[in-house]
């Protein structure tokens, strides 16, 4: 079994809310359905989002009430940005479009060569001015993390301020290798799963997440 580099899981945030926990087991189990499983993950999603935004800059905005004139708070800087990991990412951007809705969103499509075991691109669509934006990357399950991290170093090409990882699941594999990759970008998880089994799923897992989301298995 392999263990997790203390320092990469630092950088890792669980979401150990009980909300979050509750929904995410019910996902897991096989019987539920594809109705099911995407409501639950819209639901997971737009509750994590919340402590993935916990940070974010605020600044002081001049407001009128109906009352009388009074200093408000609102998010500082350009509107944020949903790079969505095709094609499971898609799965939670309702999710937390439902509680960022002025955010912009991206995709990246990769695949694995499976001669030279490479991730290869083929499609990537971001906003314009990414240099002025924070990202979150979503993707609901963190494995081996490869394409994770050629999905980080790709996007670091269009140099965002800033770049963090949402996913509902990962195990010690995916956090090691994203870390190693990418010790700036920080992790959101609901769980830290055991490990990968031989065809690279996490265990125990919720199987593949891009086919209980779209009904294709
Ligand atoms: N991708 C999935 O959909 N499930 C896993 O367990 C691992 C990768």
């Amino acid at each position: 079994m392999v263990t997790i580099n203390p320092a990469a899981r630092a950088n890792v945030t669980l979401i150990d809310h009980p909300l979050v926990q509750h929904k995410l087991t019910l996902m897991r189990k096989k019987e539920a359905s594809t109705s099911s499983f995407r409501r639950l993950l819209n639901e997971l999603a737009g509750l994590m989002i919340y402590e993935v935004c916990r940070d974010m800059p605020l600044q002081d905005l001049e407001i009128e009430t109906p009352l009388e004139k009074t200093t408000g708070k609102v998010i500082d800087g350009k509107k944020l940005v949903f790079a969505s990991v095709l094609r499971a990412g898609n799965g939670i951007l309702d999710g937390v479009l439902s509680v960022v809705p002025g955010a912009r969103v991206g995709h990246v499509g990769l695949y694995r060569d499976p001669k030279t075991l490479q991730a290869v691109e083929y499609y990537f669509k971001m906003p314009s001015n990414m240099e002025e934006r924070d990202v979150v990357i979503v993707d609901p399950m963190l494995a081996t993390g490869n394409s994770a991290a050629a999905a980080v170093t790709r996007l670091k090409a269009c140099k965002p301020k800033s770049i963090k990882f949402l996913c509902l699941l990962t195990c010690p594999e995916g956090i090691n290798t994203l870390y190693k990759e990418h010790p700036d970008v920080r992790v959101f998880t609901a769980a830290i799963d055991r490990g990968l089994n031989d065809h690279g799923y996490i265990m125990p897992g919720l199987g593949d997440a891009g086919d209980r989301i779209f009904g294709t298995q």
